[in-house]
């Protein structure tokens, strides 16, 4: 690790940094600090998107440039040219799309260093790098959280962290994976051993300080040495404050935590309630729903109480303040060794009263909670500032905590001391809450951590000793990077990297819509480091700050549109996505493609085989999801800028893209489908491709098919290049099964797919059809689709042989193979015609066409209906007439007729569907949508 960055650390003597020489590392900060400040006062520079809330001495006081910067980092450009390697079109580099675990590695005690409302543990970011990347190639992250992508980039440099994966490390970095052949696993060379350099960004500045100090290789012995001397000073300042009187009445126990309750009003004869003393029900080791009143022993729920408050003067905002009364029911605490619970007794509440009215000397941060559902869920009940958050004991240890610790940042003493600061203070809030089922029959730990995604404050909350969490978390602060080239800024992902075509490869994993609100969920971190993020350009479905699903799928596309400038062309994005709707997730794949991203796999994890399986279908999504899309290389966008994109530009386009998609894929010793090689998902990439040159679709899907079949080679159902099918020929011999494309019959379109291939494989009347079909159409039909009649459906898309003339080769072929009697027979062989009779089949290319053509119109008339219908909402309606109109409309430039049609049909409907929503997005960014 010769890195230059590795000077960071050096606390003496020169360093370099960024092709420069300083006498010391403390000369480096102040020769950037002073750069810094000077470009703060630039008032373009703070017109940035995204540019964080704070004061040019706040952004400072966090900021360690040029590594780390609280507000846009103005020396990416310095930093690319030091690390990056131009784009050299002539430098070879083909990979295939890439998928694994993405939980892998939850136990490591880096992972466990820092919390974060979501995460992506680093040693499943490395096998994403070591499969793209060579040493030394830049990685880019702009939805950075935590670091995780700049931190695996580092340990890509790491023998026994590669080693750890699974993988053989040569002596001369070779890294080695094992793979099956024949049947036999064989140790293949993949990657080399090296650090990769990482350009990380997120919008929070919280996310970013974090991110800084887990990039940072720390000290561990002058990191526990400060951290001890700081603990021991605030133990002193602070300890009597978790004190407790034993049983005994003499010997001096020490709180571990304090049980709150919420404290309520009797509907019946107002008599105080105290939810603990009343609902818990420690044999049965439970919360009960309903329970008598103590006082006049009237039936109670919870529901049916009213809340007891209390009035006070907070000094700190000079108002007077009403909140929901908690008051401390139990004590844990311990003695020596031993540990012991009481109920809270005359000297602990007469503690926490004189604690209450203790001035409180450090500073701490007193701000109105900003505007949000969650920020702004305690509101009703009297928490509605940042210090509200904290028992008073807390806030004053906190504060303490703060002052000595953000000294030393400021002194760059150790960036562990920061990780220390922001991984202990989710212990010393109010949302921690009490496991019951934990805390009554044993077993686990008792104090659960803020409900994820959530501030909910509990009725029954956990006090704990912020002294002790501070302390226990020394031992757990110092896994971070060892060492390795990062820069870090804090800005939306839209806004990030002045050059173009300068990653290697690109790793995210962004907000998912409404999951969770980043924003309002870092604003207590933010409030303690006095900068905070700017949640304009959130990329999140928020209510409160007034942003639709439209409006996130417009701002992720603004990000993915400065991700495609960055990345080399030929290289890969990974997308990570977890677990949400239908509609977010095709939110993400239409802006990708409208960004000019190809995506050439998507992957859900199967849980049972901890190994990932491509999907096609956006409904039937309930897991992660890893999405692979690269941007397109071998000139084709010049050769589609030159020719204006016409039918030749679509068959480049999928010569260019079958070049990117995997030939073979072994699944448990069988062959996989390869859902991106199936004509139907090839078409819709192209469609995908032409809408977002904003150039007319040149050819119908029939057509489409018919013209792959001339120019490209199909093998079970895939298309490949003609040198790809040599190498699927080669697998395919060694397997006795042909792969399967698993079909989800979900809409018109879809069960169309289903018949298409049921009658390529077996040619079949009404009544075979008919209860097979039926089986299809289960629970996963789409809620506001028509239900489409299968004879009406064979009608428009397939033929039937009404036994007049040759029996049709579809259907002579599939009977001579079955069936041994009519093996052989001449075309119009009675017994062949008698057998062929009233059979369905797919009809050939030119026929196809005309079928084409007919439904076409058909479709085309109906949404004529829609379009004219003048009511509020149509309530079901058949999304193919939709997608027929939008296409329609749009190749006419008429984009008012889609998103006056689409306001007609339900926000999930549209939403949901791949196909449509790439008309409307279209249609919305044409007519000028903007936030
Ligand atoms: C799912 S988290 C990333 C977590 C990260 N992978 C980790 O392991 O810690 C998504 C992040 O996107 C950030 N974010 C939201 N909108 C953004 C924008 N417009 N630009 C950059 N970051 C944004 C949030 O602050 C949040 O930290």
């Amino acid at each position: 690790m010769n890195d230059l960055f590795q000077s960071q650390t050096t606390e003496s003597g020169p360093v370099e940094c960024l092709g420069q020489t300083f006498p010391s590392d403390q000369a480096r900060r102040e020769h950037y600090l002073k750069l810094l400040a000077e470009k703060l006062k630039d008032p373009e520079f703070r017109k940035i998107e995204g540019f964080p809330i704070g004061t040019d001495e706040d952004i400072l006081a966090l900021s360690d440039p040029p590594y780390y910067t609280a507000c846009p980092n103005p020396f990416i450009e310095d930093f690319i040219e030091q690390y990056g390697k131009p784009y050299d079109p002539a430098v070879p580099y083909s990979k295939e799309p890439f998928a694994a675990d993405v939980s892998e590695g939850k136990n490591d005690p880096i992972y466990n260093a820092h919390s974060y409302h979501t995460k992506v543990p680093h040693k499943a970011i490395m096998r994403y790098i070591l499969h793209y990347t060579q040493p030394g190639d830049v990685v880019f992250d702009g939805f950075c959280g935590t670091g995780m992508t700049g931190v695996a980039a580092q340990l890509c440099g790491d023998r026994a962290t590669v080693q750890s994966l699974g993988y053989r490390v040569e002596a001369d970095g070779t890294i080695l994976a094992q793979e099956e052949e024949d049947g036999k696993p064989v140790w293949k060379p993949f990657s080399k051993l090296g650090a990769r350099r990482a350009i990380l960004n997120d919008l929070s500045p919280a996310a970013t300080f974090i991110a800084y100090n887990y990039n940072t290789p720390v000290d561990v012995h002058a990191f526990e040495q400060e951290a001890k001397r700081i603990l021991a000073e605030v133990e002193a300042e602070c300890g009597w404050m978790y004190e407790t009187l034993h049983s005994d009445g003499k010997t001096k126990g020490r709180i571990n935590y304090t049980i709150w309750s919420d404290v309520f009003t009797c509907p019946q004869c107002a008599g105080e309630v105290v939810f603990w003393n009343v609902a818990v029900d420690k044999e049965a080791g439970q919360v009960r729903d309903d329970f008598p009143c103590p006082h006049c022993s009237a039936d109670l729920t919870k529901r049916s109480l009213e809340r007891a408050w209390i009035t006070k003067f907070d000094s700190s905002i000079q108002q007077t303040v009403k909140q929901a009364k908690q008051v401390p029911v139990i004590i844990n605490y311990r003695i020596g060794k031993s540990r012991f619970e009481k109920r809270v007794d005359n000297n602990d509440i007469n503690l926490i009263d004189k604690l209450e009215n203790t001035n409180i000397k450090d500073w701490f941060p007193a701000n109105i909670m900003m505007n949000g559902g969650e920020t702004k869920r305690n509101d009703p009940i009297g928490i509605t500032h940042i210090h509200h958050f904290y028992t008073r004991r807390n806030l004053i240890v906190l504060s303490k905590f703060r002052e000595k610790i953000f000294n030393n940042i400021n002194k760059q003493i150790n960036p562990g001391l920061g990780l220390w600061f922001t991984s202990s203070h989710v212990w010393a809030t109010r949302l921690n809450r009490l496991l019951a089922s934990n805390y009554f029959k044993g077993g686990g730990g008792v104090i659960g951590q803020t409900l994820q995604g959530t501030l909910y404050i509990s009725s029954i909350a956990i006090e704990t000793n912020c002294i002790e969490r501070f302390s226990l978390r020394i031992s757990s602060v110092p896994f971070t990077a060892y060492g390795g080239a990062f820069t870090i800024s804090t800005c939306s992902a839209s806004q990030t990297i002045p050059l173009e075509s300068s990653a290697d490869y690109i790793f995210v994993d962004p907000p998912f819509g409404a999951n969770i609100m980043y924003s309002e969920l870092n604003s207590l971190w933010e409030a303690w480091l006095k900068v905070s993020t700017n949640v304009k350009v959130e990329a999140v479905e928020n209510k409160s700050q007034g942003k639709t699903l439209d409006d996130y799928r417009y701002l992720m596309s603004a990000c993915f549109k400065k991700a495609f400038r960055i990345l080399k062309p030929g290289r890969w994005m990974t997308v990570e996505f977890s677990n949400t709707r239908a509609a977010v997730w095709n939110g993400i794949q239409t802006s990708l493609q409208e960004a000019g991203f190809v995506v050439a796999n998507v992957a859900v994890l199967e849980k049972s085989h901890k190994g990932y399986r491509a999907v096609t279908t956006t409904t039937a999504v309930k897991q992660d999801l890893v999405i692979s899309a690269y941007k397109p290389n071998f000139g084709l966008e010049d050769r589609f800028t030159q020719t204006g994109g016409g039918e030749e530009s679509a068959w480049d386009f999928v010569r260019t893209h079958l070049k990117y998609l995997p030939t073979v894929r072994m699944k448990q010793g069988e062959l996989d489908y390869i859902a991106e090689r199936d004509p139907r998902i090839l078409f819709d990439r192209m469609v995908a491709w032409f809408v977002r040159h904003n150039c007319p679709v040149p050819m119908s899907s029939q057509e489409f098919q018919a013209g792959l079949t001339q120019r490209f080679t199909e093998r079970d159902g895939m298309v490949f290049l003609p040198e790809q099918a040599g190498e699927y020929d080669k697998k395919r011999q060694q397997t006795a099964q042909a792969p399967q494309m698993e079909l989800f019959v979900c809409d018109e379109h879809s069960a169309i797919d289903w018949l298409t291939d049921f009658l390529k494989k077996r040619p079949s009347t009404y009544q075979e059809i008919h209860p097979e079909f039926i089986s299809q159409l289960g629970a996963g039909w789409k809620k506001h689709e028509a239900r489409p009649e299968l004879m009406a459906l064979l009608e428009d898309n397939f033929i039937e042989f009404d036994g007049n003339g040759d029996v049709p080769s579809q259907i002579h072929s599939y009977l001579s193979s079955n069936f041994k009697d009519l093996r052989g027979l001449e075309k119009n062989d009675p017994r062949l015609t008698a057998k062929a009779k009233d059979r369905w089949y797919v009809p050939d290319p030119n026929k196809a066409q005309d079928l084409e053509k007919k439904r076409e119109k058909a479709l085309l008339k109906d949404f004529e209906t829609y379009r004219a219908f003048t009511g509020r909402r149509l309530k079901e309606f058949r999304l193919e007439v939709l997608r027929a109109g939008f296409k329609t409309a749009w190749a006419n430039k008429d984009f008012s007729t889609i998103i006056s049609v689409a306001q007609k049909i339900p926000e999930d409907a549209l939403q949901e569907d791949e196909k449509l929503l790439l008309w409307y997005d279209q249609a919305l960014t044409y007519a000028g949508h903007s936030l």
